[in-house]
């Protein structure tokens, strides 16, 4: 089979994103744009794939030096059709060669995947869209039977030319020996003086090849992002593709509209999500989660049954099924609630394991704890896990009842079955099915008289 070779041209300036960042390392959803294009091209299992960087893209090349690709530096940008050349010395003449922009970050896998079979049927394949507003766009013209024979940009455009609202979406699926052939040829002769790609469809109709035409499902693969509107409004389409397929497979959104998912979000059945909820990295959410409004949830896994109330914060933890957390908690990364465990409002846990049926309810801080089965907290315990220098470990058994109000000043343990009084400061072991308590006595004073207002 003839090989796949992708090239990105992501050399463009960007200058209207007005950052110091280049264009194609903004993010939509939570992947630069050049990764988005970069991951259709892994996709579609390219056997190559060219990136065409430009001039002080090195903090392009910097950010994203982990993917597999060939970095080619335009040092020059003098066009489409320039960039495409700076990369064919690294292809081959056997090759079907796929273009893809940089900033042009949502085109479907099975987009492409026609735009490269429709290229293997007659040597060209050319995804064009219908536009009700092309202008900026280059024109695709047709000859009276239909065949495509040029495309023509804004800037050269005759009057009846830019009526046109067929548009190049700049995405093309060509063999590579024909290009190299073509792309040798091309002047710089237009209204930019630029060497366009583009041309190359002219010099192809020439030789009778056949220009086959492939459309996007939607017009939102083939936008781009030259600005910071437009970057919105790609993240805006990104998501409500996320929300519908969330909705195809079962979850219940309350209002799509106000979801943002960067990243994966895996869902068992019946899973419910309110308003304004953030899920980032990859989280897997059980069967029959309820997740309450403005929560955040980050790389974290959530069992079956659990009920997240709303404002809670979620990162790198896991949650046992019918577990109930929130509202107003924090689950700090390494935090782990084994099943039927319970986190209430203005808690935090950090570095800790809660063992199942556990409960902290209110108004605690829970850091490096290790913590065992059926364990009631009472409200505003805290552990006293860090010296200012060191942070130690908090352990307690099966079991323990703590009294509101307590600290524990770690290292310390609290054996099986032990009652802590309300407000102890426990700072050695409390032993096995005792009460300790650390307050002291309680004393009365008859007939106390509070101070007096002075009169002035
Ligand atoms: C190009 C097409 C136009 C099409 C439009 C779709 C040409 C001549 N025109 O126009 O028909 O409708 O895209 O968006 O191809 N780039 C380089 N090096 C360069 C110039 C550009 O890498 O020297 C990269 C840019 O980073 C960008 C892409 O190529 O990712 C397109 O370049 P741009 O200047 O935006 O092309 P358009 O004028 O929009
Ligand atoms: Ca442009």
């Amino acid at each position: 089979m003839q090989k796949l070779v992708v090239i990105i041209l992501a050399a463009g300036q960007g200058t209207r994103m007005k950052s110091t960042m280049p264009k194609v390392l903004h993010t939509v959803g939570d992947r630069s744009m050049l990764e988005h294009s970069y991951d259709r091209a892994k996709a579609l299992q390219a056997d190559a794939i060219h990136i065409v960087y430009g001039h002080g893209g090195e903090q392009v090349k910097a950010a994203l030096s982990h993917l597999e690709a060939n970095w080619i530096l335009q040092e020059q940008q003098n066009g489409t059709g320039h960039a495409v050349e700076v990369a064919m010395p690294s292809i081959d003449d056997d090759s079907m060669v796929l273009i893809l922009y940089g900033d042009v970050p949502l085109v479907r896998v099975e987009t492409l995947k026609s735009l490269v079979s429709s290229a293997t049927k007659s040597g060209f394949g050319l995804l064009t869209a219908h536009l009700a507003n092309p202008t900026g766009y280059g024109r695709i013209i047709r000859g009276a039977n239909g065949a495509v024979e040029r495309i023509v940009e804004q800037k050269d455009g005759s009057a009846e030319q830019l009526i046109v609202n067929e548009v190049n979406t700049g995405m093309l699926a060509v063999n590579s020996h024909k290009l190299r052939r073509w792309i040798n040829t091309l002047d710089s002769d237009n209204a930019q003086g630029e060497f366009y790609l583009t041309d190359v469809i002219a010099m192809a109709a020439k030789e009778d090849v056949t220009i086959n035409t492939v459309n996007p499902s939607s017009i939102d693969e083939t936008l781009g992002a030259n600005n910071r509107v437009q970057l919105a409004e790609l993240e805006r389409y990104l998501q409500q593709r996320k929300a519908t397929q969330l909705m195809i497979d079962g979850v219940t959104l309350r209002d799509p509209a106000r979801i943002d998912i960067r990243g994966e979000l895996h869902t068992g059945q019946d899973v419910t999500i309110d308003i304004n909820c953030l899920f980032e990295g990859i989280n897997v959410l059980g069967s029959g989660v309820s997740v309450g409004a403005n929560c955040i949830i980050r790389d974290s896994t959530i069992g079956d049954n659990v009920t997240i109330e709303p404002n809670t914060i979620i990162e790198k933890s896991s949650v046992g099924d019918h577990a109930l957390v929130g509202p107003f908690a924090r689950l700090r990364p390494d935090t782990v609630l084994h099943q039927n465990a319970k986190i209430g409002n203005f808690v935090e846990v950090k570095k800790s394991t809660i063992g199942a049926g556990s409960k902290v309810s209110h108004l605690s801080y829970i850091g490096d704890t290790t913590m065992g089965k059926n364990v009631n907290i009472g409200a505003g315990t805290i552990t006293c896990n860090y010296d200012g220098i060191n942070k130690h470990q908090t352990t307690i058994g099966d079991d323990v009842f703590v009294g509101s109000d307590s600290q524990l000043v770690a290292p310390v343990t609290i054996e099986e079955g032990a009652t802590i009084g309300a407000g102890t400061t426990l700072s050695h072991t409390a032993p096995k099915d005792s009460l300790t308590l650390s307050r002291t006595r309680q004393k009365n004073i008859p007939g106390w008289c509070r101070p007096k207002k002075k009169q002035s």
